[in-house]
């Protein structure tokens, strides 16, 4: 009876299972198959001799191993969607700068497509940061620098100090921006970290994961709360395994 007692002010794990019947979040990792196979034979059976439950495997040959480098799946990081920053978080009238991935990007509101849109941060002029600039009276992201504007397509769109019966400068690929794919899921931005030409319509091919319970006020509320994690992908993943 104490035992029952005791176990009362603990979820039953049956219960925990119907919440949480789909994971919240799934962080990819590297899957490397176990080493036990390549253990020196004689130190395997020595130390099977004290550890019974220890697979009793023969050897690998030489062949088997090289093979087993091979069969390593390899994870491409940069071939998947990433959650940017929720909706309310953002600001339309100004740019926001980030980080993911290692990459500078910046996030702006493009009024004229009427979509979040995520640029490279770095102005093809001089390299200069997008998101310490400003959204004009067009709707166009412009340099702080020197002013250049860019349309919600990467496209220069105004050089000021240009003549204005120069060349068209928005057809030299030099002088735009370098896109990335992005949507709004889950009333979250998210982006493609890749802006080859290959990946601009991956949207039609494959969309972010779906979190229904992002979407439902009954199980998280409507407020999003986002902190900045200084570690990399492998500790983050076993903190929040802890929780
Ligand atoms: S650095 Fe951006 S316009 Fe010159």
């Amino acid at each position: 009876m104490e035992a029952v007692g005791s176990l009362s002010t603990v979820a039953l794990p049956s219960l925990i299972t119907a919440h949480f019947s789909k994971p919240i979040f799934t962080i990819p990792f590297t899957h490397k198959k176990s080493n036990l196979t390549r253990f020196p034979k004689a130190k395997l059976n020595k130390f099977n001799a004290i550890s019974p439950s220890i697979s009793t495997q023969p050897e690998a040959t030489e062949t088997e191993t090289g093979n087993l480098d091979h069969e390593e799946e390899k994870f491409d990081w940069f071939s998947h969607w990433y959650p940017l920053m929720p909706v309310c978080d953002l600001d339309k009238r100004a740019p926001h700068g980030m980080k993911v991935l290692g990459l500078d990007v910046v996030v702006w509101w493009d009024k004229n497509e009427n979509t979040w849109k995520v640029f490279d941060d770095r102005c093809p002029h001089r390299l200069a940061p997008l998101s310490e600039g400003r959204i004009d009276q067009w709707g166009r992201l412009q340099c702080v620098y020197h002013g250049w504007c860019f349309n919600g397509w990467g496209d220069c769109k105004l050089i000021p100090q240009a003549p204005l019966d120069g060349p068209p400068v928005h057809s030299f690929p030099k002088a735009c921006v370098a896109v990335y794919p992005s949507t709004v899921q889950n009333r979250i931005v998210w982006f493609w970290p890749n802006t080859d030409l290959q990946y601009k319509d991956i949207l039609t091919k494959k969309k972010p994961s779906y979190i229904p319970e992002l979407d439902d006020p009954s199980f998280f509320g409507t407020t999003f709360i986002t902190r900045d994690i200084t570690y990399g992908a492998g500790t983050t993943r076993n903190r929040l395994a802890v929780f």
